[in-house]
């Protein structure tokens, strides 16, 4: 999968910028507030429909403008467009179209440019909450599955509708009996998300363990859970059941896939969580690991390499890491980086076709072209 060009308009810091990618690598180049993560993002919302910053679309829309417009031309297997327009003045509207033709959802979006974003922030799988870790599982099996992202949406609705009733009940304005189609959907969306996030973490483990294997010299393994994950339909629904008048007190529900936390542990038999066991060093290595893993994973099951979005990650790598890194980039197919200068990166950057972008001339292009 090739991503050819791209096209912003009124996106963050840019005006109008257009860009052509005819090389594997690009190395985006410039000081700080330049605009490089900027081009990232707008690569990444054209992946997922949001961005990796976690930021509404209103953050995106340039200063004094009232929405931003971004496309792309990517190869795989032929060549496609895809194209966001997001409007934010009154009420926010949004319009993606893929081949011209207009697509449903965002999450209609996803599973067709496949990137993976590496960000100094990828820290938080691994030191954040659960919630930071679900999201990684969760993106990740979406890329892989529309189907997953399908079902996880319907649940989400279906435990929102719930605690609606629940307040309900809490305030007397509803019976504990309109629960029980609720209950019902929630087992049987619920199951299916387990199921499907235990199978992909069991082909996962033995990938994530062979980039961390390499990256740490064969010194660290670790072991991958999932708790409770529930999946058996029959405990499943007795565990609701024990839960309901605590759900009702508290209006949410706390039973179930959203509550559930992605464990990391240590394979030595003691099974601690490596947030507090692991140094910073290894655990560097192992968000290094999550994220070549991915890539591994989503190459081997949907067939294709994903683009990687690699953002000043490789500077703070140490030397061993830095090798281990540049010899993934000969694998991948393509890869965009962003690094304030390329000290230390020469042979990254002399190993194969790279193109490097200056991003500062990138703004005074678009005024040279405006003043003439
Ligand atoms: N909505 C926006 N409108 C205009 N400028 C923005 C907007 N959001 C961010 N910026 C500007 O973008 C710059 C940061 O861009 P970024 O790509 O994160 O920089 P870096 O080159 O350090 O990665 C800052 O100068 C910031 O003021
Ligand atoms: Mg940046």
């Amino acid at each position: 999968m090739f991503l050819r060009s791209l096209q912003l308009q009124h996106f963050r810091n840019y005006g109008a910028l257009k860009l052509d990618f005819p090389d594997r690598l690009t190395f985006l180049v410039g000081e700080n507030g330049s605009g490089k993560t900027n081009i990232l993002e707008a690569i990444s919302v054209l992946t997922s429909g949001k961005s990796f910053r976690g930021v509404p679309d209103q953050e995106l829309v340039q200063e004094k403008q009232s929405g931003f417009y971004l496309s792309c031309t990517y190869e795989w297997q032929s060549s496609h467009t895809l194209e966001m327009g997001v409007q934010v003045e009154g009420r926010l509207q949004r319009r993606i179209k893929k081949d011209g033709k207009v697509l449903p959802s965002r999450a209609a979006l996803i599973g067709n440019l496949v990137s993976i974003v590496f960000s100094p922030d990828d820290l938080e799988i691994i030191q954040g909450g659960p919630t930071a870790r679900r999201r990684f599982l969760d993106a990740l099996l979406s890329h892989r599955d529309s189907a997953y992202l399908d079902c996880l949406i319907q649940y989400n609705r279906a435990v929102r509708q719930r605690n609606t009733i629940l307040k309900e009940i809490r305030n007397n304005r509803s019976r504990l009996n309109m629960l029980d189609p609720w209950d019902r959907s929630l087992v049987e969306l619920g199951t299916r998300i387990t199921g499907q996030r235990k199978k992909f973490l069991s082909e996962y483990e033995p990938i994530l363990n062979e980039s961390l294997n390499q990256i740490s010299g064969g010194k660290d393994s670790i072991r991958v859970s999932l708790f409770p994950g529930e999946s058996d339909s029959e405990l499943y629904r007795k565990a609701m059941q024990e839960r309901r008048m605590r759900d009702v007190a508290t209006g949410s529900t706390t039973f179930g896939p959203h509550r559930d936390r992605l464990l990391f542990l240590t394979q030595d038999g003691s099974d601690k969580d490596v947030q507090f066991r692991f140094s910073q060093g290894q655990k560097r290595s192992l968000v290094l690991a999550l994220r070549v893993g991915q890539f591994y994973y989503l190459k081997q099951y949907i067939g294709r390499s994903p683009i990687l979005l690699i953002d000043d990650v490789i500077r703070e790598l140490d030397y061993k890491r830095r090798d281990y890194f540049v010899d993934l980039l000969h694998k991948c197919g393509q890869a965009f980086f962003t690094t304030p200068d390329l000290d230390g990166l020469e042979s990254a950057v002399q190993a194969t076709s790279a193109r490097i972008i200056n991003v500062p001339d990138l703004h005074s292009a678009v005024t040279d072209s405006k003043s003439q």
